[in-house]
């Protein structure tokens, strides 16, 4: 039987067994982790640990092959994958099918990825992030709604921006966007003649104004809806979706010192917002939700629920990530790489955001700058292209 034995230095006797020398640097994390783990079979007074046999090495993988005396147990597999995935960095898969083989993978995790890098992709798709694995994209019509965390200067902002360029350069005819960016529209302002665009709010008094028109044209939806026996606007010939970014989204959350007409504001803010997440999904309203500081009262109870992409940069606990993405970890990310990011589905993955700068941006989507007319913020204003 393999087993966990308490000698932790290599005895000369099991040297023996591991058998042919080789260079191969693996190969010699792959010996150290076999001894301290015990990974070995007992043989009268010997360990005999695993033999390599076999080392396949490509640009991408090495392939190390070792023969055992006898198979070995799911969990020891598990833990030998574990510990040199951390110790190499690198993504391992172990296996044992009559050998042992150890299959390292060299593509290592990209600290920076550039926009420019981003594959095309179909539908309402944008890109997440890269890892070992290859690129990660969200579909907006399969999970309409997302929340992004993250301490400040991560990559929160940067993220929006990339959604926001791929889905006009793929939809340029289709994608409306209302900005909330409550950094006093530092970040967005720029792209407020985009005839994309339809309103950038930059307070929390142009937000209800915006939200309130997000809300109406929900109205005019569900009643066109209701009229047309539809459910779902992926089921309908409906090309426009509209997307809610909301950057900084705890300046939308009431305080205890504020003003009576103040907290009023952002409390219809918030309502309007729970609806959205709501009913906005089936209508065809997408809801990007950005906040630094992820507590439960910023993070509203229906939008945490109606959120089923959960992104986060680093955070400061695991208390925060677990509010955040209802997992640790996001505590754990790298504090030396801007746009390291978890995004939590039904599993939690790492990623590296595309980065792009203003001028990349302008680049790419400045041509569909449009003159417009400021509209005055009133009840009746209606400045939405109507679904149709
Ligand atoms: N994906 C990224 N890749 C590389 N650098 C990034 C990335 N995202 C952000 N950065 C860097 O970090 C800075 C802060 O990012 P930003 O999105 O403004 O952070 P936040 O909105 O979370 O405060 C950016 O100006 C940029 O220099
Ligand atoms: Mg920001």
């Amino acid at each position: 039987m393999w087993e966990l034995m308490a000698i932790p230095v290599l005895t000369s006797a099991a040297a023996l067994w591991f058998g042919r020398n080789t260079s191969s640097e693996e190969h010699r994390i792959v010996q150290q982790t076999f001894e301290h783990y015990h990974i070995h079979v007992k043989d009268g007074k010997n360990n005999r640990y695993p033999q390599l046999v076999r080392e396949y090495k490509s640009t991408k993988r090495i392939k190390l092959i070792y023969r055992t005396p006898l198979a070995l147990e799911e969990k020891t597999l598990r833990t030998l994958q574990q510990v040199l995935s951390v110790t190499l960095d690198q993504e391992v898969n172990v296996s044992f099918k009559k050998w042992l083989i150890i299959e390292i993978l060299k593509n290592k995790m990209p600290s920076y990825v550039s926009y420019g890098e981003v594959p095309y992709r179909k539908g309402w798709m944008v890109p997440l992030g890269k890892n070992r694995q290859g690129w990660h994209f969200h579909h907006f019509d399969h999970t309409p709604h997302t929340t992004i965390s993250g301490t400040t200067r991560f990559g929160k902002t940067v993220m929006m921006k990339v959604m926001m360029t791929y889905l006009i350069e793929h939809h340029p005819w289709d994608a409306q966007f209302v900005i909330i960016d409550l950094k006093g529209g530092l970040e967005f302002n720029r792209y407020q003649n985009l005839q994309q665009v339809k309103r950038i709010a930059s307070d929390p008094i142009e937000a209800l104004y915006a939200l309130k028109q997000v809300q109406k044209n929900m109205k005019e939806r569900m009643d066109r809806f209701k009229r047309q026996g539809w459910s779902n606007i992926v089921d309908t010939p409906l090309s426009q979706r509209l997307f809610v970014l909301i950057d900084e989204a705890a300046q939308l959350t009431p305080e205890k010192f504020m003003e009576k007409e103040e907290k009023k504001t952002l409390a219809q803010c918030q309502s309007i917002l729970s609806e959205i997440a709501r009913l906005g999904g089936a209508l065809g309203v997408r809801l990007v939700y950005g906040t630094q500081y992820p507590t439960s009262n910023v993070l509203n109870g229906s939008i945490k629920q109606n959120a089923d992409l959960k992104v986060s940069f680093r955070l400061g606990s695991d208390y925060a990530s677990k509010v955040a993405i209802d997992a640790y970890g996001a505590e754990t990310l790298p504090s030396d790489i801007k746009g390291r990011a978890l995004i939590k589905t039904h599993e939690v993955k790492e990623v590296q955001v595309p980065y792009l700068n203003h001028e990349e941006i302008w680049k790419r989507i400045g041509g569909y700058e449009v003159a417009k007319q400021t509209v005055v913020p009133n009840e009746t204003g209606e400045d939405y292209v109507r679904l149709g």
